[in-house]
């Protein structure tokens, strides 16, 4: 498998706070089976300022500590890129990055808040030859106003990038919803850990694709976490690949709505209110970073 979305980094992002922590992130991967991971931080002005150069020369220190210490895990470069109205302008002068220097770009919208011109944004990214991956549709508080919007966006070619913790139930039961959902609807092109250390955001790809093989079956959970992977990997072209399927079972059903109605842990027409507040960060700082969590 491939992870293309983590933030494995050393002491970069709200990621990996030092080496040690990177390495156990390593090993885990390599114990579930992933053979080849994105180095994605965060780049977001005034909070995360990292770029281009400076990633990929964190990436190749980490291969080199990798290989030091025997273990087998392939880093590739790439970012989180948060939404920023230069995008375009960022990806050609290389201070953005797209996922191994391919077509495929990671785009991070904020968490809590939609922002203007998101598809006009799209737009201009798909126009300028690249394929925006929308990171964890699923998570975002602003997914249940705006659903219609995440449709359109595929439709219009972009991917969606969904985290594996989403489908295993990490992040509540709204996130749990809304990537069924999606799944279920054929809007999922890519599954993800978004792992931010060993223990509390962990590197849980096999779990999340045996959750998806459930939802899905084996061959359309495959193409979340092996065969798109690899052709971002290789910068195939889109229309070559298979396109995200729909449940068997129909294209509106999620597996809330399969289940026998007394076990239902979740409404089949809707997400249930917010539940999971957000934490306790103090200060703007704190704030900021919650918003991008
Ligand atoms: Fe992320």
């Amino acid at each position: 498998m491939i992870d293309l979305h983590c933030h494995i980094l050393p002491g970069i992002d709200d990621g990996a706070r030092d080496m040690s922590v990177s390495l156990e992130m390593a090993r885990r991967f390599v114990a579930e089976g992933v053979t080849t991971v994105a180095c994605t931080p965060h780049i977001l002005p005034g909070v995360y300022r990292n770029t281009g150069p400076q990633i990929k020369s964190a990436t190749n220190a980490l291969q080199r500590a990798l290989d030091d210490a025997d273990i087998p895990l392939r880093l590739v470069t790439g970012a989180d890129n948060h939404v920023v109205p230069d995008i375009v302008t960022g990806l050609r002068n290389g201070h953005l990055l797209t996922l191994a220097n391919s077509r495929y770009v990671l785009i991070e919208p904020p968490h809590h808040v939609l922002p203007p011109r998101l598809e006009e944004l799209f737009i201009e990214v798909q126009a300028a030859g690249y394929v925006p991956v929308l990171t964890h549709p699923e998570r975002l508080t602003w997914i249940k106003q705006h659903y219609g919007l995440i449709q359109r966006l595929v439709r219009s070619g972009a991917w969606m990038q969904i985290t594996a913790g989403s489908l295993t139930g990490a992040f509540g039961r709204d996130a749990k919803y809304w990537a069924e959902r999606m799944a279920n609807e054929g809007l999922v092109h890519i599954l993800a850990t978004d792992a931010h250390d060993a223990q509390r955001r962990p590197p849980n790809l096999a779990k999340g694709r045996e959750t998806a093989e459930k939802l899905i079956g084996g061959v359309a959970a495959e193409h979340l976490v092996v065969t798109r992977p690899s052709a971002v990997l290789a910068n195939q072209i889109p229309s070559n690949l298979p396109g995200p399927e729909s449940a068997s079972t129909g294209p509106t059903t999620t597996e809330a709505e399969r289940r026998p109605r007394e076990s239902r842990t979740i409404p089949p027409f809707g997400p249930p209110g917010r539940h999971a507040l957000d934490g306790t960060h103090r200060g703007l700082l704190g704030r900021l970073r919650r918003l991008f969590d």
